[in-house]
């Protein structure tokens, strides 16, 4: 009983150090608005790993913290951080997987207020972060999206919009997310 407690425990620790996020762009950090909204617990989750899964950041339960949105990060805490793409623009994106595990990844903006897809996806991969394969595909670490050039006045206002990498790991049961907060040009 004590050994596979221990074992359960070390397995825990291992798997909880590293899974992956992007690096570019720059993406929604926690910050103290997201300490109010989703609470202490939630931000130190984020910081102790920034690669982890949404299943490890507890949510504090309020109807406004939704973990599954942009890993409950807050646009209040990331207004410095807007970037500005113009329609039909290529951008370059880099992540990185330190533990990858086999799932559908896709990257889509999202009405932030609704929550909900604008448009279709920009990438879509059905199969992604393939551990089994003895080496993983140069696009799952760097990769580029087309942006719409029908969007029409949506998403020029800071904070309406979020481009979101989604990533889920079937077997391992785990979601990635980061969003890249954005307005586009006119
Ligand atoms: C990605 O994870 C690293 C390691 O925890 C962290 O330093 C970095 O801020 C994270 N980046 C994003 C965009 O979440
Ligand atoms: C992205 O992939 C996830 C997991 O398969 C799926 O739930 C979600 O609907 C997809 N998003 C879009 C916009 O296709
Ligand atoms: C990523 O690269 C792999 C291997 O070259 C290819 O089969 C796959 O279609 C590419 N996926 C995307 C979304 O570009």
């Amino acid at each position: 009983m004590r050994a596979s407690s221990f074992f359960g425990v070390t397995l825990f620790a291992a798997t909880a150090l590293a899974h992956g996020n992007i690096t570019s762009p720059p993406a929604r950090q926690p910050g103290p608005v997201m300490q109010q909204v989703c609470g202490a617990a939630a931000v130190s989750a984020i910081l102790a790993d920034g690669t982890g899964p949404l299943e490890n950041i507890p949510s504090s339960g309020a109807a406004d913290c939704n973990i599954f949105l942009c890993k409950g990060a807050q646009f209040e805490d990331n207004q410095n951080n807007v970037q500005v793409f113009a329609p039909g623009e290529v951008v370059d994106f880099a992540a990185q997987l330190p533990i990858p595990h086999e799932g559908p990844c896709n990257v889509s903006i999202i009405d932030t207020a609704t929550n909900t897809v604008v448009g279709q996806p920009l990438l879509v991969f059905d199969s992604y972060a393939d551990e089994n394969l003895a080496q993983l595909p140069l696009n799952n670490t760097a990769f580029s999206v087309t942006m719409p050039t029908d969007l029409g006045a949506q998403c020029q206002t800071p904070g309406d919009c979020t481009m979101q990498w989604f990533w889920f790991g079937t077997a391992a049961v785990q979601t990635y997310e980061n969003c890249v907060d954005f307005v586009m040009s006119e």
